[in-house]
């Protein structure tokens, strides 16, 4: 049996969920039980399903004392809730179960690897939580926490280490059996760096090296490493805080970074040779991988922004969802993400337009929904005389609109929520540099009640943003300044 807390949470959240039978949600991408959610967390395959626990704070839709929240599906879009799988409940956790992941173990057991909070006063009276890495080993349903936590503690960390800011391991298993782990940490600077732990048995941990440094790069504190290799490369995620913008590329607050290099598995040496956005949108954060049975390396985050998350006026019980499962891969040096392929099996309706050329304003037959995946190939209408912009506006009504808009000169393609509803003065609006020749682009965007997802020439780049319109909104309309000549191929989901 669990602690009175865990048992109080899972009352809780199964009372309320009973109550939540008329609340909008997001369709496929998987949100909240109940209250609040942030980063995916023990994203794993475990007994024939995928298993994706959450940052959760049931009581309230703000974040609070963390809790996992636990979810199961076969095809990443169907989502059954578990019980809630992790409270804060002992004396090295008390003041949250943060962020961490989870291996399925050779005799059957699932473990949680994650990290637990203890709250300090400093001296001059503010409050700090000590943070250190636990385990709970279970059965897929009920998690028993592990008798010798925390497994790591300062006493693990490099010099310099901050003890305060060691926290989101992502745990793997060698293919000789032994385990390993990242974490994110700060040195004496409070710059950002990525820790890499062993172990034999996954309970008993060394430090064994600062994998990467920031050097006072990208932002300061490494949140939410991942590890692993890709398409015969080494690829580490993280998601720096206090970033400053850098181009486009990276943008003020929290970002998610890619690096991509090599990796010297003797030597356990990562060779950075080059680092880029995760998503160029306005929300997403804190991602994990895991390694699905077809050998496919997939990627959810939490699709919102800390700096934005508690500004909303959205009047629904849940807040937090996470993005669209995404398939990687690495291309000609760079990251590249589309969506599941699960999700083709969602598609119906099919409706299609071949050689549109058009200029001004244009709306077409069984083009709207909330719920959708609409594919445009963009080409100049007149090669000789280059449009100057194409927008695409959804989920629109008399009132409200959210687009896409294209400047082909410029090769930049901008998200715009401003016109959404939302009366809140946070970021609506977020550019991303693409690649294009002459105006020719391909865009596909994935509408999901409450979110927009676009993906770039197959995945080049990917914008998420969440966009909380009603969804009586739900028109979708085509401008160009010039003329533009495009196919569609769109699909309800
Ligand atoms: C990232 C993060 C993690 C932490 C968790 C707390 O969004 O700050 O570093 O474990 O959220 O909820």
């Amino acid at each position: 049996m669990g602690s009175e807390k865990l048992e109080k949470a899972r009352k809780y959240e199964a009372e309320h969920e009973a109550n939540m039978t008329d609340v909008q949600r997001p369709g496929f991408h998987l949100s909240v039980q109940v209250g609040w959610m942030n980063d995916p967390n023990g994203f794993s395959y475990y007994n024939g399903q995928y298993h994706l626990f959450y940052q959760y704070h049931p009581y309230s839709s703000y974040w609070g004392p963390m809790h996992w929240g636990h979810a199961v599906s076969k095809d990443l879009l169907h989502w059954e809730y578990l019980p809630v799988a992790l409270a804060p409940d002992e004396s090295y956790d008390k003041d949250g179960c943060f962020s961490g992941s989870a291996v399925a173990l050779e005799d059957g057991r699932h473990l949680l690897m994650y990290t637990g909070v203890v709250n300090e006063e400093m001296p001059d009276g503010t409050v700090k939580g000590v943070q250190t890495q636990c385990i709970a080993i279970g059965d897929g349903i009920d998690y028993e926490k592990y008798e010798g936590n925390p497994v790591l503690d300062e006493r693990q960390l490099p010099e310099g280490g901050d003890r305060f800011e060691f926290r989101d391991p992502k745990i793997w298993q060698q293919p000789d059996g032994t385990f390993r782990c990242v974490a994110g940490n700060c040195d004496g600077d409070r710059d950002g760096q990525i820790l890499l732990y062993s172990s034999d048995d996954a309970l008993h941990w060394k430090f064994e090296k600062i994998l990467l440094r920031n050097n006072d790069r990208l932002g300061k504190m490494w949140e939410c490493p991942d590890f692993f290799e890709l398409d015969g490369k080494q690829v580490l995620l993280t998601s720096p805080q206090d970033m400053l913008p850098q181009g486009l590329e990276y943008h003020n607050g929290n970002g998610t970074v890619c690096f991509i290099g090599t990796y010297d598995e003797r030597t356990e040496t990562f060779q950075e040779e080059s680092n880029q956005a995760v998503d160029y949108g306005i929300d997403f954060y804190a991602p994990q991988t895991v390694l699905a049975p077809d050998g496919r390396r997939i990627m959810i985050g939490w699709m919102q922004n800390w700096d934005t998350c508690n500004f909303y006026t959205f009047n629904q019980p849940w807040f937090g969802q996470m993005s669209i499962p995404r398939e990687l891969s690495v291309k000609n040096g760079r990251l590249i993400q589309t969506p599941v392929r699960e999700l083709n099996e969602l598609r119906k309706n099919k409706v299609a337009y071949e050689n549109l050329t058009f200029s001004g304003t244009m709306q077409l037959g069984g083009i709207k929904g909330r719920k959708v995946d609409m594919e445009v190939t963009l080409r100049p209408g007149d090669a000789k005389n280059l449009y100057q912009k194409f927008w695409i506006r959804f989920a629109q009504n008399d009132k409200y609109f959210t687009s896409l808009s294209f400047r082909p000169y410029e090769s930049v393609l901008k998200v715009d929520r401003k016109f959404s509803g939302s009366r809140r003065a946070i970021i609506h609006q977020r550019r991303s540099q693409v690649r294009s020749e002459n105006g020719c682009i391909k865009l596909r965007l994935i509408l999901d009640n409450f979110s927009m997802e676009v993906f770039v020439n197959d995945g080049e780049h990917v914008m998420a943003a969440t966009v909380h319109t009603d969804l009586s909104a739900d028109g979708i309309s085509f401008i160009a300044d010039g003329s533009v000549s495009m196919d569609i191929v769109k699909y309800d989901l």
